[in-house]
Parts: C-alpha cells; sequence; structure tokens
C-alpha cells in the first residue's frame, strides 16, 4: 500500500514535470560567457555576460583578452560573440557548479582572428568536458559552434581547454545550460544488430546535425532550447524526387507524448515528402546524405508528423538508415490513436560507422493506397566511444594544483567581512576628510549625518529610509524589497554585466534605481567595493549618487538616486524618445566632461573611470548629465605600475587604443572615450555598427574620416541638418578629433574639453560677429573669462580653477531649474 502511494505520487509529480515542460522549460544552470569581451552581448533570447564576469569559474596560466576590432582582420559580418576571444597558452579550465545533475549543453562558439601574435587561424588545441574529449588537435578554420550534451552528475562541471604542442588555444563564446531530462531518454533502437541499445542517459553526444525537413533555418530564438536548425535542401541526394509541405498551425503535440521541447512546431509542421506528382505508380527513394566521422556510433532521431493526409490510415511508408530498413509500413496515424498532424519521433542507435557518408532514405510502402513518404526532422547525434571520446584520443591534461579555487572560497568567506571592516573604516575616513574638506572648500555640498549617528546605528533607531543624508549608508534588505516590490521583474530598468537594475520607491516616496548583484559573482563583489568606495568619496552635481547599499545575506545592492531620462545613448538612437536639440546636446556634453573632469582632479588622486560610455551617462529630469558606473574605476596613474598585467577593460569601440597596446592607464584613456562619445552625440548612431559596411562600422574611424577632411557635416545626425552654426560644429568636431589623438599626451586634458565644449555652446548661442579663428582670445574675453583654447588653458587645471569654474556654472547656462533644487536639498 506504501509503496502504491509513493508511485502514486511519482506520478503526479512526472504529470506536473509534464505540465511544467509544456509551459516552456527553464533551465536551472545557465552560464553563458561572452569570452575576451568586456560587454555583455545579448544573443537570442540569453544575454552573455563579458569575459569578467566568468574570470572566477577560469583557472588559467595567463589572461589574454583578444579583440578583433583593432586588428586588420575583423570578422565584419557574423554573431557579435566573435568580436572578441580569449587565449589560453597553457592547459586552462572552467569550473562551473551544478545545481541540477543531468544532461547539459555545452555549447563552443570559434571565429579564428588575428590577435598581436596570436594567428588563431593556425591554433590547435584539444576540449574535455569532464573527462570526454570533445574535440581533439581542433583548428576550426571558419565560424563554427560545436554543440555537446553531457549528462553531469557530481556537483561541478570541468570545461578543460589544452593546447596541442607549440600552439595556443582560444574560444570566443561559451555556454552551459541545463536541458530537460525528457530530450534523451533511454528508449533507442539498435537495428544491427537488432534490439534495445542501453545507456543513452550516460552518453555524451555531439550534434552533427540537425535538420528541419522541408523548411526554412530555425533561429535559436524560435527554439525552446536554444537550438538551430537548418533546411534539408542541400543533403538531399536528388532534389528534384522531393517536394515539400507546410501546415505549421495544424500541429499537435498529445499528452504524454513529444513536446515542443523535442521540436518546435516550424519543425514538425513542415516535411520534405516524395515528389509523386500523380503518378499513382511512382517508386523511388527520398535520400538525404550526411558527411560522419568513421568509428563512432551515431543516435538518429527521426521527427515525423502525417501533415500531408486527409484521414487516417492513407500514409503508410518505409525509412532506411544506411539501407537498413528500420521501420517498415510506419503508419503515423496508429502512433497516435488515429489522429492526424501529431507529433511523433523515432531514436535509433547505429553500429560504429566505417564510412565518412551516411543516407537516409524514406520510400513507398506496397501496403500504401497511393506512393508517399515524409519526413518531418532529423537529428545526428555523434556518441562517445568507449575511451570516452567524441574526437580521436586527445588526453586530459593535468593541472598544476587548485589555487584558484581555493582563493575563489577563502575569498568567499574571509572577504566579505574583511570589505565590510574595510568599507566602515572607509566611511570613517571619509567622514573624517569630508570635515576637513568642508573647511577648505567653498563649493562642497555639505554633508549631514542625520542626528550625529553614525551610519551603522542609524538603522536601529529608527525605520524610514529617506535621503535625507547625503552620505550613502546601509539599507535592510527588508527595506529594498519592499522599494522594488519584491525584485518586480516588471519594474527592471536595465541589466548589466553586474546584474539587474529595478526602479523602485523608498517610503518617503523617493524614487531611487535600484542594481542588484549576482549573489555568487566574486568579481561582482570587487565592483560592488569599488563602486561604494568611489561614490561615497565622490560627490558631485555631475556623478550619479549613491543612496545607500545592502549587504545583508550575501546580497550586493547599491541604491542610486533615480535619473527620471535614463541613458543618453537612449536618447540619441534605438528608442522612441523626441529628438535631442543641439544645444541639449551640448549641455548634456558639457556636464558628462564636467564629472569627469571632476574625478580627474577633484581629489588628491586621481581617478580615472574606465568605461565613459553613452550608455554610462544618465539624465535627470532637467536633461541634466550624471556620469555612472564606477565598478571600474581605478586611482591612478600611481597605480600604473601594479597594473600593467591586467587584462584591459573597458567597453567595445571606446577603447583606447594605446591603453589596449601598452595596457598602461592613465586619465588620458577616458578622454579618448569620451571623443567617442563626442562623435556618437553628433551622429546619433552605435559606435560599433556590424551591419554597416566595413569602413563605416567603426564610429570613431567613420567619423575621424570625415573630420580630417573638414566634412563632419556630410555624418551628423540628419535630425540636426541646418541647426548647427558652422563654428560650433567646427569647435565640437575639433574637441572630438583631440580627444582621439593617436597618442594620450596629444590628446587634452578633461578640464580642456570642458571649456572646449562650453566654447562651442556659446558659439551656438551667441551672434558672433568676429571670426574666432582669427582672433580667438578676443571672442572669448567676451564671451566668458573662463571659456579658453587649447592654447590658452593650463594643461592641469588645479582644483582651485575647477571648483571656481564649478562655482561659475551654478548660474550658468539653463542650470536654474537645477540649482534650485540643489539649494533645497543643502537647506535639508
Ligand atoms: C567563412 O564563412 C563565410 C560565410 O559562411 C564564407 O563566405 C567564407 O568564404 C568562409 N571562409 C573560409 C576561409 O572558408
Ligand atoms: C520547397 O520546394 C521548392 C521547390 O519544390 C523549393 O524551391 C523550396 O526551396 C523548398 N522549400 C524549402 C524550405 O525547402
Ligand atoms: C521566429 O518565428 C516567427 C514566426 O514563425 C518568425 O516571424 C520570425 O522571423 C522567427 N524569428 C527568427 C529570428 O527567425
Ligand atoms: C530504397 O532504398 C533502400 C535501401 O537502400 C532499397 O533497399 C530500396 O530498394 C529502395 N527503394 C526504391 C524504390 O528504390
Ligand atoms: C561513453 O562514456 C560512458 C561514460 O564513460 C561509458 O559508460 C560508455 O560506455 C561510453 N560509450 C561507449 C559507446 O563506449
Amino acid at each position: 500500500m506504501g509503496s502504491g502511494d509513493l508511485r502514486f505520487s511519482i506520478w503526479i509529480v512526472f504529470a506536473l514535470c509534464l505540465v511544467c515542460f509544456s509551459v516552456g522549460f527553464d533551465p536551472v544552470d545557465k552560464y553563458y560567457i561572452n569570452c575576451g569581451s568586456s560587454d555583455d552581448v545579448k544573443v537570442g533570447n540569453s544575454i552573455y555576460v563579458a569575459d569578467k564576469s566568468a574570470s572566477k569559474f577560469l583557472t588559467t596560466p595567463q589572461d589574454i583578452l583578444a579583440d578583433s576590432n583593432l586588428n586588420s582582420i575583423t570578422p565584419s559580418e557574423g554573431s557579435l560573440l566573435y568580436r572578441t576571444a580569449r587565449i589560453y597558452t597553457g592547459p586552462s579550465k572552467y569550473t562551473f557548479s551544478i545545481s541540477q545533475n543531468g544532461r547539459h549543453w555545452i555549447r563552443l562558439y570559434f571565429y579564428p582572428f588575428v590577435y598581436q601574435n596570436y594567428d588563431m587561424r593556425s591554433a590547435s588545441f584539444s576540449v574535455f568536458a569532464q573527462k570526454t574529449a570533445l574535440v581533439s588537435d581542433f583548428t576550426p578554420k571558419n565560424e563554427t559552434v560545436k554543440e555537446f550534451s553531457v549528462n553531469v552528475m557530481s556537483g561541478d562541471l570541468v570545461i578543460a581547454f589544452s593546447p596541442s604542442s607549440n600552439s595556443f588555444a582560444y574560444i570566443n563564446a561559451l555556454e552551459v545550460v541545463s536541458v530537460p531530462d525528457s530530450l534523451i531518454v533511454d528508449d533507442a533502437s539498435l537495428f544491427n544488430p537488432s534490439g534495445a541499445f542501453n545507456g543513452l542517459v550516460n552518453q555524451a553526444l555531439e550534434t552533427v546535425a540537425r535538420v528541419n525537413m522541408g523548411g526554412p533555418f530555425v533561429s535559436l530564438e524560435n527554439d525552446t532550447l536554444g537550438r538551430t536548425w537548418v533546411s534539408d535542401r542541400s543533403f538531399l541526394l536528388q532534389p528534384n524526387l522531393a517536394t515539400n509541405e507546410s501546415k505549421i498551425s495544424a500541429v499537435k503535440y498529445p499528452q504524454g507524448g513529444p513536446t515542443s521541447d523535442i521540436a518546435p512546431p516550424t519543425v514538425y509542421g513542415t516535411c520534405t515528402k516524395m515528389n509523386s506528382g500523380s503518378d499513382p505508380n511512382s517508386n523511388f527513394n527520398v535520400t538525404w546524405v550526411f558527411n560522419v566521422d568513421p568509428g563512432f556510433q551515431y543516435l538518429i532521431r527521426l521527427h515525423f508528423c502525417d501533415i500531408v493526409s486527409t484521414a487516417a490510415n492513407q500514409l503508410v511508408f518505409n525509412v532506411y538508415i544506411d539501407s537498413f530498413l528500420v521501420a517498415q509500413d510506419l503508419e503515423l496515424s496508429t502512433k497516435s490513436g488515429g489522429q492526424l498532424a501529431t507529433a511523433y519521433y523515432m531514436d535509433f542507435v547505429t553500429t560504429p560507422f566505417d564510412k565518412s557518408k551516411f543516407g537516409l532514405s524514406i520510400g513507398p510502402s506496397p501496403r500504401s493506397g497511393y506512393p508517399d513518404a515524409l519526413l518531418n526532422g532529423l537529428e545526428i547525434m555523434k556518441m562517445n566511444n568507449s575511451r570516452d571520446s567524441l574526437a580521436g584520443a586527445a588526453i586530459l591534461p593535468t593541472f598544476p594544483g587548485s589555487k584558484k579555487k581555493l582563493g575563489v572560497i577563502l575569498g568567499v568567506s574571509i572577504g566579505v567581512p574583511l570589505a565590510l571592516v574595510m568599507i566602515g573604516i572607509l566611511f570613517f575616513m571619509h567622514i573624517r576628510r569630508r570635515q576637513e574638506r568642508l573647511r577648505h572648500s567653498r563649493t562642497w555640498v555639505p554633508i549631514s549625518i542625520n542626528g550625529g549617528t553614525t551610519m551603522g546605528s542609524k538603522y536601529s533607531t529608527g525605520t524610514a529610509v529617506s535621503v535625507g543624508s547625503n552620505l550613502s549608508y546601509r539599507i535592510p534588505f527588508i527595506a529594498v524589497q519592499e522599494a522594488t516590490n519584491n525584485f518586480d521583474e516588471s519594474w527592471v530598468i536595465g541589466i548589466g554585466g553586474f546584474g539587474k537594475v529595478y526602479k523602485g520607491i523608498l517610503n518617503d516616496g523617493t524614487k531611487v534605481a535600484v542594481k542588484r548583484g549576482n549573489p555568487r559573482s566574486q568579481q561582482g563583489l570587487a565592483e560592488f567595493r569599488t563602486e561604494i568606495e568611489m561614490l561615497s568619496q565622490f560627490r558631485h552635481r555631475h556623478l550619479v549618487s549613491l543612496i545607500g547599499y545592502c549587504d545583508e545575506k550575501n546580497e550586493m545592492i547599491l541604491v542610486y538616486e533615480y535619473m527620471e531620462n535614463g541613458t543618453l545613448k537612449s536618447h540619441l538612437y534605438g528608442s522612441n524618445l523626441p529628438n535631442l536639440s543641439w544645444k541639449q546636446r551640448l549641455e548634456i556634453c558639457i556636464g558628462a566632461a564636467r564629472g569627469l573632469h571632476y574625478l580627474h582632479t577633484g581629489d588628491a588622486k586621481a581617478v580615472i573611470h574606465r568605461d565613459v560610455k553613452s550608455a554610462n551617462i544618465l539624465l535627470d529630469e532637467n536633461l541634466m548629465a550624471k556620469v555612472a558606473d564606477f565598478g571600474l574605476s581605478k586611482t591612478g596613474p600611481e597605480l600604473d605600475q601594479t597594473h600593467v598585467s591586467t587584462a584591459v577593460k573597458g567597453s567595445f569601440g571606446y577603447l583606447d587604443p594605446e591603453y589596449f597596446r601598452r595596457q598602461q592607464l592613465t586619465e588620458k584613456s577616458d578622454v579618448y572615450s569620451f571623443g567617442v562619445v563626442v562623435f556618437e552625440v553628433l551622429c546619433a548612431r552605435p559606435v560599433i555598427d556590424p551591419s554597416l559596411p566595413r569602413e563605416m562600422v567603426n564610429l570613431a574611424e567613420w567619423a575621424m574620416k570625415w573630420q580630417k577632411k573638414g566634412q563632419l557635416d556630410q555624418i551628423i545626425d540628419p535630425n540636426l541638418v541646418g541647426k548647427i552654426k558652422p563654428d560650433s560644429l567646427r569647435k565640437f568636431g575639433e574637441t572630438a578629433e583631440k580627444c582621439l589623438a593617436d597618442f594620450g599626451v596629444d590628446r587634452p586634458s578633461m578640464g580642456d574639453v570642458l571649456w572646449n565644449l562650453e566654447y562651442a555652446l556659446q558659439l551656438q548661442e551667441a551672434t558672433v560677429h568676429n571670426d574666432p579663428e582669427e582672433n580667438s582670445t578676443n571672442v572669448i574675453g567676451q564671451l566668458s573669462p573662463q571659456v579658453g583654447d587649447f592654447n590658452h588653458v593650463d594643461a592641469s587645471p588645479s582644483v582651485a580653477q575647477f571648483e571656481t569654474s564649478s562655482v561659475d556654472d551654478l548660474s550658468g547656462v539653463s542650470m536654474s531649474r537645477v540649482f534650485s533644487q540643489l539649494v533645497k536639498s543643502e537647506g535639508r
């Protein structure tokens, strides 16, 4: 009786699982990595995270992040994933923690290009999953996606890269994703010798072909498991003997049978069939031919769905694999209780092939009233051999120790408390410094620590969460939960490498942006600390301010002031937001330049932002610009020497080529990136647009070409045509050009950039009669005492100068609303 109950509940669980699967499979484990890239990229429905977010899984002798953008050989077409790669000069491995045992996809993306001394077109290497060799002495010749699935029985999945002798390994993108248990079950037939195959569940499989018969290419977006299906035309031996049919809307998935996870309706709803015409005596096979590796067994999955018959029992046909009759007198309607258009599949395991091609045929059965035969889909999967290999005899490399892993564990258990202590110390130092500074500075926004309590005790004395204090402090997790409607997915306003950003409302009504880090991300912890550290030290009208943070329960949550108008980028392209006027754009650039100028000069040590881009410039309700995202910031250049070996960080299209070459970080790298933003603002197009002709892909190169010709007006945002005064445009273009100088020393400081942009604004606003080129000092004198040209400004403006200018801009152009707000917040 007890066992009967148990069986009953197992059935219920099973039935519930079927229900889950029919709603769409949600993988428990999912790792998508954009190797070598500093950017997250969305491909299909998945976000491939920047390399830095995955480095915690990796043990490798050397960090080499290759970027094709700065090279002559650029994969101009194809996936964004192919633009960067990670290079492994010695045995390297990723260790992914697996929450749910069972089969997992492993997808490897390759696209060879040349990076420095590494010519990936000649790289040779092996890749292993656990102990199974996936590829062996492999040299990808072109854009290549290799898909495998392996059964993971332990808590970790190790994927190892092993360079062949005198070579190196690389990969452009990597993914590891759970596969539903129902996809590969132990239910395959052997046909030679005939019988049942046991042990399919434990096999490692490689997808050799996945074909949509008689239908179009099915992209990964249109497959619930992120698979792709190619059309069968090119595999047909005699295409004229075949025809196709499509009836996608008719497809039914039977109760307890295949779901759309087995194959989507676009596969079951299209077929290739015999082209019998109206000849009732037609007697031929339709045959497809595939290339295979000899010496391996293959799992062949045939997908059928009778979308051609008008009544049950009309269609009867034969199926041959490699000339063996594997299904005689197949009558699909009998497999589904007389129903037509019902999904059905069969699995077969072959003996090891001894040749490199095999054929699959369908042909009429004498029992059929009318000669016909069809096939809707086909999958061919290579199975591992008895040496546990899918590819030759590669030998699993040995790894020197497991230092890195230990480091991660120690890092987590010691690092978090240590970080908190450090943050605490920082705050106290910071408060000290604040008080010191207040005595010296006229312009610093006064800090009020409510009631003089320290930040730690703030919450024990009261529960109101408010922004009354300008000093960031710890916010209880429960308050963050409340503010974001328990992290309501519909409140998500952005997704970044660090995690999701939610809109939130504190209980005093203050709107906030809540950035919630992935709790397991070690790299994230470093960025979390940097961001708190930077933003609590540096407060400025043109830097996004931190309201608080939460580190309870391993959470890494940052709470910022809410920026009503989102990113600058979203106002330039890719959205339906109204166009910004030229004046608004200039003011935004000036604001952002001011924020960066402050970072570079405003404190004892310069801070380098390292990720200046239009997506990191946010706009408040008055379209005032504030620089955000300090996760990558570094103080420099004093720290240079110690950072020579760290991986180059930043974003594609904005990266300073000199920083890339020399790996030396200075403020001038930010100036370069800012120059790219300046062109982006003018041209209103993405900084990298792979869909454009090759010479236009990279905005910095493209715009510089036109700037040097003196014809920048040819490529400006069409919405600005006729609205920019030529002098203003010229000044603006020159400013950008100088920012993009090849060598950092030739680039202006952020202070110079700021003044030149202000000048460009004034040239736009003022009715200038003089020719500024001939007599610029004179014009500058008329416009404003602060506005100078590159030649007239001290190369490194002092803090005092900065503060003067900052005071000045409070009374400046169209900033009055901002000013009144500031006064109000200071008065609290
Ligand atoms: C790489 O693939 C592209 C498109 O798939 C093709 O045009 C090109 O000729 C291939 N290159 C080589 C070297 O095979
Ligand atoms: C269907 O068949 C026609 C010709 O018979 C062919 O042109 C077309 O490409 C086929 N469609 C697919 C998706 O195979
Ligand atoms: C997905 O399928 C829909 C409907 O069949 C089609 O309109 C769309 O273009 C497909 N998407 C891709 C990326 O192939
Ligand atoms: C179809 O192919 C099978 C296997 O090669 C063969 O035995 C059969 O005779 C063929 N049928 C026709 C009608 O050609
Ligand atoms: C594939 O590897 C598994 C696990 O090592 C092993 O049990 C199985 O026998 C192998 N398959 C074949 C066909 O030898």
